[in-house]
């Protein structure tokens, strides 16, 4: 494949752009800088370098990134700064997306891709992908109120329209931590479901964090609004 081809595949901008900034001396293939936007690489595997920073070449990219507060995973937020602020232009320009969504104020664990198979596949209530969530209460977690959220709660609707169906969820898991922190783990992605089962057992979320999504774990040295690249899809299903 082109080099010229390989920087656009990867979002480096336009094809004109892509081949500017090889002849401009700006792109590096394994310490070398390479200046002919023909010269040919096999891109599996290849690791190159534009303007010093060092990128490896993914077909699809798949990213996690350690969400903080105050950011919103919509396209077009509202009232605080995206998610895709955080990451770097050639990303953004790939278009990825977040797998789910995280509310602005809940912290953690947010995969993106370009992969809209993917994106699909995870979202799907068929695939059951567990998601670990950790949630601070503002009143003491009870044995009553996990064993209610082991059991099945009704999410009710702030303003429930006259012929609204009722949303019955179980969590996978449920811990009490200490006592007003609570661990689940949950199958679904419904809107705010680990708040509104909690709101439907008598407490209330006051923090909430996703230290894991399926076998990924949030790294311990990933900085709040830091991101790294996740090597291959099957990672999420297993650590193998
Ligand atoms: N459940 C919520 O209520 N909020 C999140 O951000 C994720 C799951």
């Amino acid at each position: 494949m082109r080099l010229s081809q390989i920087l656009f595949s990867q979002g480096f901008g336009t094809r004109r752009l892509c081949a500017g900034l090889i002849q401009h001396g700006e792109v590096s293939v394994q310490g070398e800088v390479v200046d002919d936007p023909d010269a040919d690489f096999s891109p599996e595997g290849l690791v190159f370098e534009v303007g010093g920073k060092t990128w490896p070449y993914y077909e699809k990219a798949l990213i996690l990134l350690h969400k903080p507060a105050g950011y919103e995973c919509s396209q077009k937020p509202k009232h605080h700064p995206s998610v895709m602020s955080l990451l770097p232009a050639p990303l953004r320009e790939r278009n990825v997306q977040p797998v789910g969504r995280l509310d602005e104020d809940t912290t953690g664990l947010l995969l993106l891709t370009d992969d809209g198979a993917l994106i699909h596949k995870l979202t799907s209530p068929k695939h059951h992908v567990p998601k670990v969530y950790e949630a601070r209460c503002k009143h003491p977690v009870t044995a009553e109120q996990v064993a209610q959220l082991l059991a099945g709660v009704e999410l009710r609707e702030p303003d429930p329209k006259p012929h609204h169906k009722p949303e019955f969820t179980r969590a996978e898991a449920a811990e009490a931590t200490g006592e007003q922190l609570l661990r689940l783990t949950l199958t679904e992605g419904k809107y705010h479901q680990v708040k509104r089962m909690v709101a439907a057992v008598g407490n209330r979320v006051e923090a909430l964090h996703r230290p894991s999504f399926g076998a990924l774990a949030l790294p311990a040295d990933l900085a709040p609004g830091a991101w790294t690249w996740v090597a291959s899809p099957a990672l999420i299903w297993s650590q193998a």
